[in-house]
This record gives C-alpha cells, structure tokens and sequence, in this order.
C-alpha cells in the first residue's frame, strides 16, 4: 500500500477547521480535511449566527463573505430590559460604526465548503480521525478508515472533545468552571425578524432573543444547572419567554418551535494550543459559554492567526514575531483568556448570583440595572464594552498575502 502523506492534517470541518484549510489551500499547501460527520449534517446543525465585524472583514479578503454580506444583515444595537426599564444600547455608535453581523453558523459552513471545494480542496466526510500518534521524529501519524496518514503537523479544530488534544503528550487540559445555571435554548419561526438582540435581566432568571433569519429567531431561558429537558414542555416555555422578555405587540413572538435543546454552561481553556507538531484551534483549546456570542468568532480567529504563522513557518520564517508557533500558542491563549473574561462579566451582568435570598433580589436587579445604564452610556465604559462585543479591530493576515480581495498569493511555501 502506497504511504499516505500531507503537509497540514486538518481534523474537523467547523469554522476553525475550514476557515484554516481554505487559506492554507489557496497559499499552495497540501492539506487534508477530516470530518466525521456527513455533509448534511454540518450544514444543517443551528448553533452560532452573530459575527464580529473582524471576522467578517478577514473572510471579504479571501472571497468568503459574499453571500454573507448579500443576506445576512448588519446589526449595531441591542436592547437589555430590567426591572420594567428597556435599555437601548446602540454599540455601533458607542464604538464609533463597528457593528455586528448576522447569519447562522451552518449557511456559513455551507458557503465555506463550497468555496474550498470551488478552489479545488477537498474534504473527507463522514470519515473521523479515530487517532493521532506521533512517529520517532515526532512527526503526526492519523488513524484512519482509509489507513495512516502521515503528516507534517496535525491541527485540531475538533470541537470540545478533541482527539488531537487528546493525543498531547502531557495533555493540553487547563482551568475551567461550571456555571450554576443551564441556558434553554429555543429555535422558533417567527412572524418578522428580530430587530436586535434582546437580553432581559429578570428576578426569575434570564432570558434572550437572538436574530437569525428573517422568519427564525434563537431564544434563550436560564433554568437550574443540570435541568431535566422533559421539565419544560411548550406551554411552560412560551409562557416563561413571554413573562420574561415582557413581549408586546410589537414583539415577534414564538410561533411555531423548531428545536429546543439545553446549552450546559461551562467555560474551559486549554493549558497549551501545541505540542510539537500538534495544534489547536477554536473549541478544540477553548470553549466558551454562548453569553457574549464569542464561540465562532474565537475560532476563526485562531484559524486567522494560525494560518499565517503556519505559512511562515512552513517558508522558513517565524511566523511574524520571532517565536514562530510558540506566538501562536501565546496569542491565541491570551485572547481567549481575554474572551473568557468579557463573556463572564456578561454573564454576571445577566444572571442574579446564585442562591440569593428572594428578598434581596430587586437590590441585585438595581444593581444591574446602573451598570446597563452604564455600558448604554457614551464613555469610556460603553466605548469599551461595543467595541468588544462587536469585535473591533482586524484579524492577521498571512504576511504574503495582498489585500486586495482575490488577488494572487505568492505560492510554493511549500509543494503540494
Ligand atoms: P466545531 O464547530 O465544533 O467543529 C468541530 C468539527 O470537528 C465538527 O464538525 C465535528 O464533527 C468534527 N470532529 C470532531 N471530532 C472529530 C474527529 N475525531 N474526526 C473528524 N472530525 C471530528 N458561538 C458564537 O460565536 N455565537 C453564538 O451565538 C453561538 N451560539 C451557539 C449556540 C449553540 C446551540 C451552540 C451549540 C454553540 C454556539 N456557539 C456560538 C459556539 C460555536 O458554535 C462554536 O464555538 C464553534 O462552532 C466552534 O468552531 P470550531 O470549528 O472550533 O468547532
Ligand atoms: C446568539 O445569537 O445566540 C447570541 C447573541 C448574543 C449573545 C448571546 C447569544 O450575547
């Protein structure tokens, strides 16, 4: 039998994982993508829908966002209501015009496997990596249906439960925390779009309404950690968001519901992104509760970076700042350190602390409600929570890369 070989052994069709190969591809890399599930079913699973503004700008140069910019829509406000008041806070203002984007997580897995598939990539559905070893020269060995591959580095962008993490000589497990409520969530068909994000602070827990398509909202219901789904049927649910959200009239309220499933809320960041050869990127190193809508856009992120340290190492450079995939690593751990931090101080903003007395309640909701007002405020405080939240700033791009959108990129880093 022939000996499989590639330059960059990808493992998992996600954002991470197909934002990392497109760029990888189109520099002239080998790649290879793995993915266990079908096609179908990664472009059909409802998770993420808003986008930073980097993120989106950073998948403009590569061609990727054209469908996303043509149906997906800009959103610069959201509303967060708390002891009867509504809060308006216009983040694009706050942040001087840098506003999110919306669209769901599997139209953009969709338009990103076709466009890889377009520029000749190919990826291997329904074929899971089942381990990953490392030979005598500590080079990654895959285990696959179709036999070993043998690769030059091997990236995990595997989710939560990664085999390439798992396969980390002294593990890459680090810190992390279990919150003591659950999110339900609720897909539903609506009447009209939701017109922004909607965050109620309530005596009885959260709740949330998220956009994503014109006639699909994403609703949200703090309910006891480890809550049983069978606790909830549809009457409760409906009556629970209604009482909640305090929705009127003018709301687009739930119709028919299309999915309902419970978001265990946990936060974790690996100990390390590399080992060698092995990386990380996106939920493989980090998971993050959906609070601050940070999941998808850390991963891009990381493919972002990951991809031009890879290019310049694999040209002989350094990857930009001396220490090559160690800067990697240091970057990308720090920001999602820094990730984490933002969406935990959303978190506690949302949610009452645990096992507070009910008499001390309404002192708690006043509490939050100075600090909405706060954030909603032009200032230092709102400036810095916008310009966060709607993900300001620039992602890296590979250094060879022009920024014209399309143009040629300088290719051979490395044969095919
Ligand atoms: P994933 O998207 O998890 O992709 C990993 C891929 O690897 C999967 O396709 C998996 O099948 C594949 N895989 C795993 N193991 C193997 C193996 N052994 N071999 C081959 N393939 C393998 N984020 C936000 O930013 N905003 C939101 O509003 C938001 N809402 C969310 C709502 C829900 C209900 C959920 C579940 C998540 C939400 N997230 C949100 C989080 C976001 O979806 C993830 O953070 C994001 O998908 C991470 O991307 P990734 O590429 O790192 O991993
Ligand atoms: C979502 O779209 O699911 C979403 C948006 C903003 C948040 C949390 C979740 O803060």
């Amino acid at each position: 039998m022939t000996r499989r070989t590639t330059t960059v052994a990808i493992v998992g069709a996600g954002p991470a994982g197909l934002v990392l190969a497109h760029v990888l591809h189109r520099a002239g890399v080998a790649v290879t993508v793995h993915e266990r599930l079908s096609r179908a079913a990664v472009e059909s699973a409802a998770r993420a829908g808003v986008l930073e503004h980097r993120v989106v700008e950073y998948l403009r140069v590569f061609g990727l966002a054209d469908r996303l910019t043509a149906e997906g829509e800009r959103h610069g406000r959201c509303e967060i209501s708390c002891l009867g008041e509504r809060v308006l806070v216009d983040y694009g203002a706050l942040s001087g015009g840098v506003r999110h984007w919306v669209y769901p997580q599997q139209l953009l897995l969709r338009d990103l496997i076709a466009a890889y598939q377009q520029a000749g990539g190919s990826i291997a559905f329904d074929r899971p990596v089942l381990g990953v070893a490392l030979d005598a020269d500590g080079r990654p060995v895959l285990d696959t249906a179709d036999g070993p591959l043998h690769a030059e580095y091997a990236i995990g962008c595997d989710g939560a439960h990664s085999i390439v993490a798992a396969a980390f000589p002294d593990g890459a497990d680090g810190p992390g925390r279990r919150y003591p409520y659950d999110w339900l969530t609720v897909l539903a068909r609506i009447p009209r779009p939701v017109e922004q994000i909607r965050y109620a602070v309530h005596a009885d827990g959260f709740a949330g309404m998220m956009p994503r398509t014109a006639d699909v909202g994403r609703f949200y219901l703090e309910v006891p950690a480890g809550e049983d789904q069978e606790a909830w049927d549809e009457r409760r649910i409906r009556a629970e968001l209604h009482r909640r959200l305090e929705l009127d009239g003018g709301d687009p309220a739930p119709g028919a519901l299309l999915e309902t499933g419970m978001l265990r809320m946990r936060g974790k960041v690996a100990d390390r992104m590399r080992a060698g050869r092995l990386l990380l990127a996106g939920d493989a190193a980090h998971t993050v509760t959906p609070s601050g809508a940070k999941g998808l856009n850390s991963a891009v992120a990381d493919a972002a970076d990951l991809a031009g340290t890879l290019l310049a190492e694999l040209s002989g450079g350094d990857g930009g700042d001396g220490d090559g995939l160690d800067g990697y690593q240091r970057r990308r751990l720090d920001a999602a350190w820094q990730t984490q931090e933002f969406s935990e101080q959303l978190l506690d903003l949302l949610h009452l602390p645990a096992g507070l007395p009910p008499a001390e309640r309404g002192f708690a909701l006043r509490l939050r409600l100075e600090r909405i007002r706060r954030i909603a405020a032009p200032g230092p405080e709102g400036a810095a929570f916008a310009l966060a939240y709607a993900g300001a700033g620039e992602l890296p791009l590979p250094a060879m890369w022009p920024s014209a959108q399309g143009g040629a990129v300088a290719t051979g880093a490395t044969g095919r």
